[in-house]
């Protein structure tokens, strides 16, 4: 017997891009290079030397591209705007850059399709990154600009508007772990990136809303679920606080609470008291504030959960987030007590653990310890998985039966639904990703697409995956 369970009214399913890893077209129409277009260039960076210069060349593709998101039923599209397209070198404004995006929302208005934008997924001007960066205060102040130039051109027709995608990632995986641009190895630059990016953050949010109080404004998190090895050691707790406070708590409170959290300061000032010294000189007064200006939505990306413990485990768990083509320094402090175990759920071929039960209690804790008093939307911005493909041709059409790929959709939207159906305020959730493409530092080697890109032609084509998203779309409901 079937069983069907409905998504709510209003309850929108889209899918989500980022600008360099999908445009392609690096050096035209007036763009200059991003941190990206620098760090694959720089040797043993990215596998396979890979880079960004076509991608998927959607910016030449992006009409055709659409029709795909339409062909799927996709009522919403996240994607990223380049900053060094629409303001080279983070200077002036490019209006060559700004006419692209404005092409595309109204492709995609045109389709019906409600536009996501998101003003920063990982691609700082590389000539703002020679001036520090995110280490730097002015990077704030002019991360602030570009979003108001966006707004000028884009404002009439884009209503919501993300800040930062993941800014864990820009900030502690890039200034200090190394192992995504600008490829630094320094805890003071990751705890100054991360004070800076939230600051840029919170001043966008404060001008837009003051621009225009109807739009929908919020940012994106990458959060996590940490799960102490045995949750009555001590050691294996603290491992576990560690992680929660890092990826989570760091953004969670200075946005919600407008604070940080005590206990990952004095973890950082454990491992390096001069980085917080630093960093302590970079928080002003009134900082925290601005930060924490409420907003609209948050965005929670959710991959998989983290088991982990304060001894080592018998055997090494896979390798996740990063590959091993380039020294990777741990972002984590005191990480010298800390440990990935194996707790034996299948895994996605970045070697990330597959774990949709999570995601209903993550949604169900953030609720409960930050959203709901402030009466901020929950959206699922990114939710996707890695499996090695194998595209067949079948009556001449390039099929991928991407059976695992279904699987870990339908068991996650059903996460999301669990969570629906216990009241919590969850009003969507994103493909991640539309199109396979360039996966950071793991260069076009990792697909997460719905739809199968061919690289050497630019041909795409709807994976199972992609057809199985569809059906639920068009159907509203989960049938099991
Ligand atoms: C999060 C990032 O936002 C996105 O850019 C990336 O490709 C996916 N995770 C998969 O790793």
């Amino acid at each position: 017997m079937s069983h069907t369970r409905a998504f709510p009214e209003g309850f929108l399913f889209g899918a989500a891009t980022a600008a360099y890893q999908i445009e392609g077209a690096a050096f035209e129409d007036g763009r200059t290079a991003s941190i990206w277009d620098a760090f694959s260039r720089v040797p043993d960076a990215v596998i396979n030397a890979d880079n960004g210069d076509v991608a998927c060349d959607h910016y030449h593709r992006y009409a055709d591209d659409v029709q795909v998101m339409k062909s799927l039923g996709l009522q919403t599209y996240r994607f990223s705007t380049s900053w060094s397209r629409v303001r080279p070198d983070g200077g002036a404004l490019n209006p060559r850059g700004v006419d692209f995006y404005k092409r595309l929302v109204d492709e995609l208005l045109d389709a019906g399709i409600l536009p996501w934008l998101t003003l920063y997924h990982w691609d700082l001007p590389q000539a703002l990154q020679e001036r520090g960066g995110w280490t730097v205060r002015e990077t704030s102040d002019l991360f602030a600009e570009y979003a108001l130039d966006m707004h000028d051109a884009l404002g009439d027709r884009v209503n919501v508007w993300t800040t930062l995608n993941e800014p864990w990632c820009s900030s502690f995986l890039s200034y200090t772990a190394g192992a995504h641009a600008p490829g630094h190895y320094s805890q003071a630059e990751g705890m100054l990136a991360a004070h800076h990016l939230l600051l840029g953050h919170g001043q966008t949010v404060r001008e837009l809303r003051a621009r225009d109080a109807s739009l929908n404004l919020g940012l994106t998190l990458n959060l996590t679920v940490a799960d102490a090895v045995d949750p009555t050691n001590p050691a294996d707790l603290d491992a576990a606080r560690r992680i929660d406070g890092q990826f989570n708590r760091w953004f969670l409170d200075p946005v919600f609470r407008g604070s940080y959290p005590a206990d990952i300061i004095q973890d950082f000032r454990n491992v390096d008291a001069d980085a917080v010294r630093q960093w302590q000189d970079a928080v002003r007064p009134g900082d925290l504030d601005v930060i924490s200006t409420p907003i609209d939505t948050l965005g929670v990306n959710y991959y998989h959960g983290e088991y982990v413990g304060g001894r080592p485990p018998l055997v090494n768990p896979p390798a996740g987030d990063a590959p091993t083509v380039r020294p990777i320094a741990s972002p984590f402090p005191a990480h010298e007590n800390l440990y990935w175990h194996e707790r034996g759920l299948p895994r996605t071929t970045m070697g990330w653990e597959v774990q949709p039960e999570a995601l209903t209690g993550l949604l169900e804790r953030v609720s409960a310890e930050y959203s709901a008093e402030a009466g901020v939307a929950l959206y699922i911005t990114e939710n996707g998985a890695a499996y090695d493909d194998v595209p067949v041709t079948e009556d001449g059409e390039t099929r991928v039966h991407d059976s695992e790929r279904v699987e870990f959709v339908e068991a996650h939207l059903a996460a999301v639904l669990d969570a629906v159906e216990q009241g919590i305020d969850v009003r969507g959730y994103f493909y991640w990703s539309l199109l396979d493409n360039f996966e950071w530092a793991w260069g076009y080697e990792k697909r997460f697409g719905i739809v199968h890109v061919d690289y050497a032609t630019q041909e795409r084509s709807v994976k199972d995956s992609g057809l199985a998203y569809a059906r639920v779309i068009a159907e509203r409901a989960l049938v099991a």
